[in-house]
Order: structure tokens, then sequence, then C-alpha cells
């Protein structure tokens, strides 16, 4: 069973962002988890996710691409499709790949236009702070939910010299002045992602609209994590932010490799597997 620590008006609808915020003007902390499949999208909406990011993050994780600049709009499409076909009540995010919004205001609102027509997600998500304002407040004027995204923005990885903790010193007046002028420009929440702890406390702290968390401490609204991360599944040392609960790589290795050796011994399929 799905369990909502927020109870909408209308218990069938999908949560919206406007909930979300309500929920952390009440104190409540809400969680977003990536989704890039019908299945997993299902499993996360049972366990209670409030939000389901199909996150460029898919380039890596479901792609095998060494960074999420390469992935495209395309690639991420039938994502967005499928989290949505497989969950009917956290808001979908589809998050705007690497050259999919920069270019102009026109290409932001004709790529958020098709992940919300053709892929059915709720609301977009962007990368950026002061280059990115025109076309968050385009979007927002066009009736668009935008997520922002400041601190580590992994499609800046090359201009940021890798992935390293942002916003540090001067860096982190920057990026406060980037987060007011994203929510005055009409985003809806801001992702903070590997900041310190007390620049992530005092973004929260002077916004009215939610912060969501990755590396950046315990003060944000909310938190978000890649699932491959917090489910184990990668084969590398995870990140310091990310705390496993658990270790899904071993035990799904495991069982293929008793699948594999049963095949070679006739062992599977048995009798309780095969029709008469
Ligand atoms: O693409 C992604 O998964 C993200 C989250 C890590 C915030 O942007």
């Amino acid at each position: 069973m799905s369990t909502y620590s927020t109870a909408p008006a209308q218990p069938d609808r999908r949560i919206t962002l406007n909930d979300l915020t309500a929920m952390s003007s009440r104190g409540e902390r809400w969680s977003m988890i990536t989704a890039y499949d019908y299945m997993s999208a299902g499993i996360f909406e049972e366990a209670g996710a409030h939000a389901l990011l199909v996150g460029d993050s898919a380039a890596m994780v479901v792609y095998g691409y060494d960074s999420t600049i390469p992935v495209s709009v395309d690639e991420l499409m039938p994502l967005v499709r499928a989290v949505v076909r497989g969950s009917h009540k956290p808001v979908v995010i589809a998050d705007l790949p690497f050259g999919s919004y920069q270019a102009s205001i026109s290409q932001a609102i004709e790529t958020s236009v098709a992940f919300m027509k053709d892929g059915g997600a709720q609301a977009v998500k962007l990368e950026g702070g002061a280059p990115i304002l025109p076309q968050v407040e385009a979007l927002s004027c066009a009736g668009i939910p935008v997520i922002g995204h400041l601190g580590l923005t992994p499609q800046s990885v090359h201009s940021l010299g890798g992935y390293r903790v942002q916003g540090r010193g001067e860096a982190g007046e920057i990026l406060i002045r980037d987060a007011k002028a994203l929510a005055s420009a009409g985003a809806k929440a801001i992702v903070l992602e590997a900041i310190p702890a007390d620049l992530a406390a005092r973004v929260t702290e002077m916004l009215d609209i939610p912060t969501i968390g990755i590396g950046a401490g315990s003060s944000t609204s909310a938190q978000v994590i890649v699932w491959q991360d917090l489910l184990g599944l990668g084969a590398d040392k995870p990140p310091k932010f990310v705390r496993q609960y658990a270790q899904l790589r071993a035990p799904m290795r495991s069982a293929v490799e008793n699948w594999i050796a049963d095949v070679a011994s006739g062992e599977f399929p048995g009798p309780e597997n095969t029709y008469q």
C-alpha cells in the first residue's frame, strides 16, 4: 500500500508540486527518487515516494554513457512514458537533457511541451542559474511547472572541472543569488546538489519554495536520490552522500549465476516449471 504523509483533497489524483510546497510549509519532509521504467516506478509509488524524477542520470545508469551530456530527448521520452504508465500518485518530473533548452526560450518550451504532451510528465527540471532565467520565466508563464537545479550541475561537468562540491566561499553567494532569482522567475522547487550543508540550510531558510537536496545536508525541504545508488546496484563505491539501503548487485548476480548453473546441469526447468 502507498503511504503518504499528506492527504490530498482528491485522493485519486497525482500529487502536484503545489502539494509538495504545502507539505514543506507544514515542515513535512518529502522524497523524490529517480525512476526510468514501468516496474521501478510502481515499486517506488508503493513505497510512498512523493515524486519520481526521470533524471538525465539515465544517460549513465540506463544507457551507459560516461556522463549525462550525450543523452537525448528521444532517448529519455520512452522512459518518461514508462514511468507515467507505471505510477498513479507521485508527480512525474522529466529532466531536460543537455542541449534541449539552453539555446532559446522557444527550444525550452518545445522540449518541455513534448515531455508533457507526448511523455505525460507533469513538470520539468533544468540545470543552471542566471543564464537560464529567461527559460524558467517563460516556462512558468506557459503553465509548465519547473524545478531548478543548482550546485553541482552534471551537464556542466566540463566547465566545472569535474564532479566536485560547489558553492564554497564566494561561489556560495552566487548560488544564493541564483536560487532567489530562480524562485522569482517562477521555479516551483530547486534541487541543490553537492554543496555545503550550511549553504543549503541558508538557501532553504530564505526561499518560499522547497529545496531538494542531494549531497546538501539534512536541512533541505526534501531529498532526491538515484535509485541505483540507494539500492546498491552499481559496481563502484557510491559517493559520500549516498546511504545504501540495500546491496542488490550481489543477490542479482548470484541469482543469475544459480540459474545459469541449473540450466547447464539440466536442473532447470524442473517438473513444476513444465507444461504437460
Ligand atoms: O538526473 C538526475 O538523476 C538528477 C538528480 C540526481 C537530481 O538530476
